[in-house]
């Protein structure tokens, strides 16, 4: 009989990803739900929520879309109350939808544009974390798992207020699990590197850009976004009931490099 693996199991949980129609948000609710859970696949367009749930059901997995664009108040407790409508309750939630509209030097930023990236890399995962709180407490168990970056730790040039946005996101987390702890809620953060999605485009497409990243990496290459599913899948499930307050890295090495 086996004592850890089935400490990984998400039977009968319920999770909530948002940014889930592509990219990281994807391949973390596609894990979930072959870990077991339902799952809530959200993301702005109902019809692209739609078509990953109808993709996953065809497989055996279960999953409803729900549109939501979360730097909408009124939509995130929409979100909410659908998925307990549906599925009667919330386990997992993953705050990975962001934004980063503007590349650009720091001298350059404006004030709406900072208000913008810190609503949604922000705001919004305070206010869903919020709204999924109650029903974790009344469960017992909750774990939230807030997709930072590296830049929340070592800013790139270019990229300022993405990375004071996901610096804040990284002490939201860690604040999360200092006052929600004692009814047994865990957040934790998850620092990607270069991941090869539509998000980081701009990053990969080039390049003399890509060289200039990659050759920084101790592993020489960037990630698929299958290869942050480990780790989710961890901080979702009871092998990580001592895991709270923690800033993991899954940067092929970056942060030491
Ligand atoms: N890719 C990287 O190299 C990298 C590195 C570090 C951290 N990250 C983080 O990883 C997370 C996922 O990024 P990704 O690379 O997987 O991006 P992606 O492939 O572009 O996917 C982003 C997802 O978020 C959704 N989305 C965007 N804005 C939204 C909003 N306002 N409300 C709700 N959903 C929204 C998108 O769907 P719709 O457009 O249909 O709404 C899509 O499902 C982000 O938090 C990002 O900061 C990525």
């Amino acid at each position: 009989m086996s004592v850890i693996k089935d400490r990984f199991s998400l039977e009968g949980r319920v999770a909530i990803v948002s940014g889930a129609s592509k990219g990281i948000g994807k391949a973390i609710a596609r894990g979930l739900a072959e870990q077991g859970a339902s799952v809530i696949i959200s993301s702005r367009k109902q019809e692209a929520v739609d078509e990953v749930a109808a993709e996953f059901k065809k497989e055996g997995l279960e999953a409803t879309g729900i549109a939501c664009h979360v730097g909408d108040e009124a939509q995130l407790k929409n979100l909410v109350d659908r998925t307990i409508d549906v599925y009667g309750g919330i386990d997992i939630l993953v705050n990975n939808a962001a934004t980063n509209p503007v590349f650009g030097p720091l001298d350059q930023m404006t004030g709406e544009v900072f208000d913008k990236v810190m609503n949604v890399n922000v705001k919004a995962c305070m206010l869903l974390g919020n709204l999924c709180k109650p029903s974790m407490a009344a469960r017992g168990h909750g774990s939230v798992i807030n997709i930072a970056s590296v830049e929340g730790v070592k800013p790139s040039p270019m990229m300022s207020i993405y990375s004071v946005s996901k610096a804040a996101l990284i002490m939201l987390t860690q604040s999360q699990a200092r006052e929600w702890g004692s009814e047994n809620i865990r957040a934790n953060a998850i620092c990607p590197g270069l991941i090869q999605t539509k998000f980081s485009a701009a990053l990969w497409q080039n390049e003399q850009v890509l060289n200039h990243f990659v050759d920084q990496l101790p592993v020489g290459r960037m990630a698929q976004p299958e290869e942050m599913v480990g780790l989710a899948l961890y901080l979702a499930s009871d092998a990580a009931s001592y895991s709270t307050g923690g800033v993991f890295a899954a940067d092929g090495g970056y942060l030491v490099g």
